[in-house]
C-alpha cells in the first residue's frame, strides 16, 4: 500500500468517523499523514494517538473546505510533501431541508465543498502524481449520487458531479499509474449523521455501517475503480441502478472507441 500510494497520505475531513478511520488505517501501514478538517482540537489529539501508535509524522491543518481558498491552502500545507494518495472525505449534508426551506448560502458551501474544492484539489494533486506515475485519489461519495431524492437536492447533485468526475478521471489517469476509486457509502455511523438525525427529531437507523469497515473496503478496493459500492459485489445493481462493473465496462468501451478516432 505504501509503496504505491506513499509516502504521504492527505485525508480532507479527517477528525472523526470514516476520515479518522482512514487515517488510523493508513498509519497502521506506515503512512504519514497529512490531516484536513476544521476543528484542530480533534485534528491534533488524533495527530498525537497516530504518533505515539505507529511513529508516523502527521501534520495537521484547520481549513474550511467550503471556502473558495481551501485547495490552495491544503497545498500550501502540504507544501513539498509527496503526497501519493489523496482522500477526499468531508462532504456530508448538514442541513437536511428541502431545497427552498434551506439558506442558499447553505448549498453554496456545501457545492463549494464537494464540487468546487473537490475538482481544484484533484488538479492540483494529481499532477505531480502523473508525474510520478503512480498514486491515488478517493472521492468519498453517497448512494444520493444515483438520482434525485426529496431533501437532498444539492448534496445529491454535488455527489452525482463526483461519481462523473471522478469516472472520467479514472479512466484519463489509468495509464499513467494514478488510481481513483468513487466510494460510495450507505447509512455509516459517523458523529456527522447521528448529529443530522438528532436535529430532523429522527431516530437513529440501526443498519448503519461501522466506519472502520468502510475505510477497510475503500483502501483494500483502491486499484479497482471507478465505482465501489458499499454493500454491493461489483456485479448488483441494487441501489445503484448500474452495477459497478457496467459502469466501468462502458467507460472502458467508450474510451476505447474515442481512442480508435484519435489514431
Ligand atoms: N454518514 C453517512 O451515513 C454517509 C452516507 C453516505 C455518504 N457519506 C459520505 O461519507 C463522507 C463522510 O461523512 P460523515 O458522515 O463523516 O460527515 P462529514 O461531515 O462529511 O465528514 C466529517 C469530517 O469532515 C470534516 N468536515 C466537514 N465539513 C468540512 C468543511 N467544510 N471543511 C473541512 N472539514 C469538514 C469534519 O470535521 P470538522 O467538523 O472539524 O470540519 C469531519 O472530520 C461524506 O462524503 C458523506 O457524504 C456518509
Amino acid at each position: 500500500m505504501r509503496e504505491r500510494y506513499g509516502p504521504w497520505a492527505l485525508v480532507a475531513g479527517a477528525s472523526e468517523g470514516t476520515g479518522a478511520a482512514f487515517a488510523r488505517q493508513l498509519a497502521a501501514e506506515g503512512f504519514d499523514l497529512i490531516l484536513i478538517a476544521r476543528r484542530e482540537g480533534p485534528l491534533e489529539e488524533l495527530a498525537g494517538e497516530l504518533t505515539h501508535d505507529h511513529g508516523v509524522a502527521c501534520v495537521t491543518g484547520s481549513i474550511d473546505l467550503a471556502l473558495p481558498d481551501a485547495a490552495d491552502r491544503m497545498a500550501e500545507l502540504a507544501g513539498g510533501r509527496e503526497v501519493g494518495l489523496l482522500i477526499l472525505n468531508a462532504g456530508a449534508d448538514s442541513v437536511g431541508a428541502r431545497f427552498l426551506d434551506g439558506g442558499l448560502e447553505n448549498w453554496e458551501a456545501l457545492v463549494t465543498r464537494n464540487v468546487m474544492t473537490v475538482m481544484r484539489a484533484c488538479h492540483r494533486f494529481a499532477q505531480p502524481m502523473r508525474e510520478r506515475g503512480r498514486g491515488g485519489i478517493m472521492l468519498v461519495g453517497s448512494g444520493a449520487c444515483y438520482g434525485g431524492l426529496p431533501g437532498i437536492a444539492a448534496y445529491s447533485g454535488s455527489k452525482a458531479f463526483d461519481l462523473v468526475f471522478g469516472e472520467a478521471l479514472w479512466v484519463e489517469l489509468k495509464p499513467y499509474g494514478v488510481d481513483v476509486l468513487n466510494l460510495i457509502l450507505g447509512r455509516t455511523d459517523t458523529p456527522a449523521h447521528r448529529e443530522l438525525m438528532e436535529r430532523m427529531g429522527r431516530p437513529f437507523p440501526t443498519d448503519c455501517a461501522a466506519p472502520e469497515d468502510v475505510a477497510a473496503m475503500g483502501l483494500a478496493r483502491m486499484a479497482q475503480g471507478p465505482v465501489c459500492n458499499w454493500g454491493l459485489a461489483d456485479e448488483d445493481v441494487g441501489y445503484a441502478g448500474t452495477s459497478a462493473a457496467m459502469r466501468r465496462a462502458r467507460i472502458v468501451q467508450i474510451a476505447a472507441a474515442m481512442a480508435g478516432q484519435e489514431a
